[in-house]
């Protein structure tokens, strides 16, 4: 069972396609679902109070809900959990006990292998928490928790505004898990709004850029390792050009033997870990590739073209930019990016 958005009635309101609308859609999505969030705080309470007891967190998801789930798994991590991020397809790897929590993230809450993951793991004894976009999916059926986006229906194929909106989800959790201020929080949707209006005319001259090569690499270090990850299958999925995402450091351990000049190297910064990145990236300018960053709090130097931006919440703000690339690089190709070949919105098959 599909549960599909009715592509029939929704209409691009003026926008070209449907992924620009639904990306300058994002501010709404993520107020929306942080006001719903608020709203059910004594439910997110629960479900952080379950986190805390639990003995692992096992993060599951596919695609670009797999790299929220990696963005989220990550800062557990860095919180002192023991959190584990898995692949979908890639469930029977891991075997969950008692006293395991998973959370299964998914825009659709249909992906079969998120599913079938969920299914096995709660087999085997683990309480599951889901995170989706449409009520009682099946994913939520079958959870234990259900929390809910409210992004709305997005018909494009690639995720743009349910990614942001996640992403702004699992911050809301990590507030709450810290006992921090989830007030701040309401600001993003503002963050968002103003990100979009400054970057979309320097996102098009990447993205074009971008679009006449055949191969790229996206690399980022700590947390913004999960966005590289999604800025490199984002072009990769609807501008067809082969994209690779890496950790920075790791970049020296093999991928750097492919660089030469006129290489791209799109470096994704969120303020954390600068000067690391900054010798990655004249390590790569060494060997003549072309440099694009996306910066937020601290600023690169060297790079060909850099988007600069200041947020509290830099994931949220990097989300957008990464997608606009994407997004002018398929449109300058002549592309529909709404209906890329050979993907389909929700999976459902293993
Ligand atoms: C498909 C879509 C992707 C999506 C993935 C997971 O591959 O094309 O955009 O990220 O499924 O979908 P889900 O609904 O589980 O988030």
């Amino acid at each position: 069972r599909v549960i599909d958005w009715d592509i029939e009635t929704a209409t691009k309101e003026g926008y070209p396609h449907f992924m620009i609308k639904e990306i300058h859609e994002s501010p709404k999505a993520v107020k929306d679902t942080i006001e719903g969030f608020i709203s059910e705080i004594d439910l997110i309470k629960e479900v952080a109070d379950e986190i805390k007891n639990a003995n692992r967190i096992i993060v599951i998801g596919a695609g670009t809900s797999y790299h929220a789930g990696l963005y989220f798994s990550l800062q557990l991590q860095r919180l002192g959990y023991t959190s584990i991020p898995i692949i979908a397809s890639e469930y029977y790897n891991l075997k969950a006990k008692k006293g395991d929590i998973a959370l299964a993230i998914s825009q659709s809450g249909e992906t079969i292998d998120v599913l079938q993951g969920i299914r096995k793991m709660k087999n085997e004894g683990a309480k599951i928490i889901s995170l989706t976009n449409v009520i009682e999916s099946a994913i939520a059926r079958e959870s234990d928790y259900k929390l809910y986006m409210k992004a709305g229906p997005e018909i494009g194929v690639a995720a743009t505004k349910t990614f942001t909106t996640q992403l702004a989800s699992l911050l809301f959790l990590t507030e709450v898990l810290q006992g921090g201020n989830i007030n701040k929080l309401e600001k993003l949707h503002q963050e968002i709004r103003d990100t979009i209006t400054k970057v979309e005319g320097i996102t098009k001259r990447i993205g074009e850029k971008l679009s006449k090569k055949a191969n790229i690499y996206y690399l980022g270090r700590g947390l913004s390792l999960p966005l590289a990850m999604e800025g490199a299958l984002k072009i990769k999925e609807i501008a067809y050009v082969h994209a690779e995402a890496y950790p920075a450091g790791e970049s020296k351990h093999g991928p750097i033997s492919l660089v030469e000049k006129g290489f791209p190297v799109v470096i994704i910064n969120d303020g954390e870990l600068t000067d690391l990145l900054q010798n990655n990236l004249m390590e790569m300018k060494a060997r003549g590739a072309e440099i694009y960053t996306v910066s937020v709090n601290k600023k690169m130097k060297d790079s060909d073209i850099e988007i600069y931006l200041e947020s509290e919440f830099p994931a949220i703000v990097i989300s957008p930019v990464i997608q606009l690339i994407a997004y002018y690089a398929s449109v300058s190709k002549g592309y529909d990016p709404d209906k890329p070949r050979n993907l389909a919105k929700t999976v459902t098959v293993e």
